[in-house]
């Protein structure tokens, strides 16, 4: 039984106990630390079969029983506590992103080849059976050489200027995450870059000194060219899409929804909304991820995703940045590493 330590109880520190407690036999949440720990949620974890909670991650850090460390908490703790946990000889798994800085993911990379232990980025799209059938479709072959990749990624609502004050804005929160899928379908890295953004959604956003829409065009290794779309706000719901043209065919995914059920009438041809947001959409894919992490560990194998995948979205997001602002394509090699 591998034993795991949580570290952070909010939004998605919660995903990951459930999916354990739930869902993943061979492991077992020994303890969940946040240092805003509430009676509340010592309680619903205590329900759902968590050991022991604790204000202070060192405790997880320090208890010799536990073999493996999941970092949930703020994005600005994660490089520091990945290479302490790395340091105690512990297997991590680390939300997205790593960190904002590059200096700080290689104290991580660095702290690996000293202390070889599994280590897995979060994230969780990799995981979602309909990008994961495309992938599948992309690197079989089944649709030749890919030539165009299309990712459109919109969230059902903006985030308050607050989070965008602290969250390195939309390409390193939120894009990240279709930087990541466009290397997963690719099968390769980016080369180069440029951004049109706008605010187009909440003027708060911009006051916060971030934007909210976005498309984002990307040359990749292999020759194929990228677009990713992005906004803030989809009123009909989270619309995660994607679709790879390639010499022999095209293999797209559109979204899930709570049924695939068509009502056809006198007013029209009405379908369901898309699923709503993330904890909807990719429940799914997050006891999979988590799954593969402990599957790594139990059988002694490579993680499905490591270092060095949280390092290059990190790059892209930065590169995008500067496209933005300089206005012009940006060489992802520009962000040296
Ligand atoms: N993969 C995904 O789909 C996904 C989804 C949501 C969030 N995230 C990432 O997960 C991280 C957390 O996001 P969230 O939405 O759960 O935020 P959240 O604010 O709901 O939760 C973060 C928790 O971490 C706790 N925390 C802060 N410092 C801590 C420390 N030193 N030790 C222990 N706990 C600490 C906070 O008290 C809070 O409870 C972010 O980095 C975010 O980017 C990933």
């Amino acid at each position: 039984m591998v034993q795991v330590g949580i570290i952070g109880a909010g939004r998605i520190g919660r995903v990951h106990v459930e999916s354990i407690c739930t869902q993943v036999p061979e492991a077992q949440v020994k303890l969940l630390a946040d240092p805003f720990m509430t009676e509340e949620t010592a309680q619903w974890a205590k329900n759902m079969g968590v050991k022991a909670v604790t204000k202070d991650y060192k405790e997880i850090l320090a208890d010799p029983e536990i073999d493996a460390v999941l970092i949930c908490s703020s994005t600005d703790t994660h490089s520091q506590i990945s290479v302490e946990a790395i340091e105690a000889g512990k297997h991590v798994f680390c939300e997205k992103p790593i960190d904002h800085d590059i200096d700080k993911i290689k104290n991580v990379m660095d702290a690996l080849e000293k202390h070889p232990v599994k280590y897995q980025v979060g994230f969780n799209r990799r995981f979602d059976h309909n990008f994961e059938a495309v992938q599948e479709a992309v690197a079989s072959g089944k649709i030749g050489e890919p030539h165009v990749i299309k990712i459109t990624s919109r969230d059902p609502e903006p985030p308050c200027a607050e989070y965008v004050k602290v969250s390195g804005g939309m390409f390193l929160d939120m894009t990240i995450h279709d930087f990541d899928m466009v290397r997963f379908l690719a099968g390769c890295n980016a080369e180069e870059i440029y951004v049109e953004a706008a605010v187009l959604v909440d003027p708060a956003i911009g006051e916060a000194g971030d934007v909210d829409t976005a498309v984002i065009t990307l040359k990749m290794e292999n020759g194929s060219i990228a677009v990713i779309d992005n906004s803030r706000k989809a009123v009909y719901g989270y619309d995660q899409r994607a679709e790879v043209f390639g010499s022999a065919g095209m293999a797209a995914t559109g979204n899930d929804t709570a049924s695939a059920a068509v009502i056809s009438n006198a007013q029209g041809v009405t379908g369901e909304k898309p699923l709503h947001f993330f904890l909807e959409r990719y429940m799914g894919a997050y006891v999979k991820e988590m799954k593969c992490f402990i599957n790594a560990i139990v059988n002694d194998t490579e993680t499905p995703l490591g270092v060095k995948d949280g390092l290059e979205p990190v790059r892209m997001g930065l590169a995008a940045k500067k496209s933005l602002e300089e206005h012009r394509p940006v060489k992802i090699s520009e962000i040296t590493v």
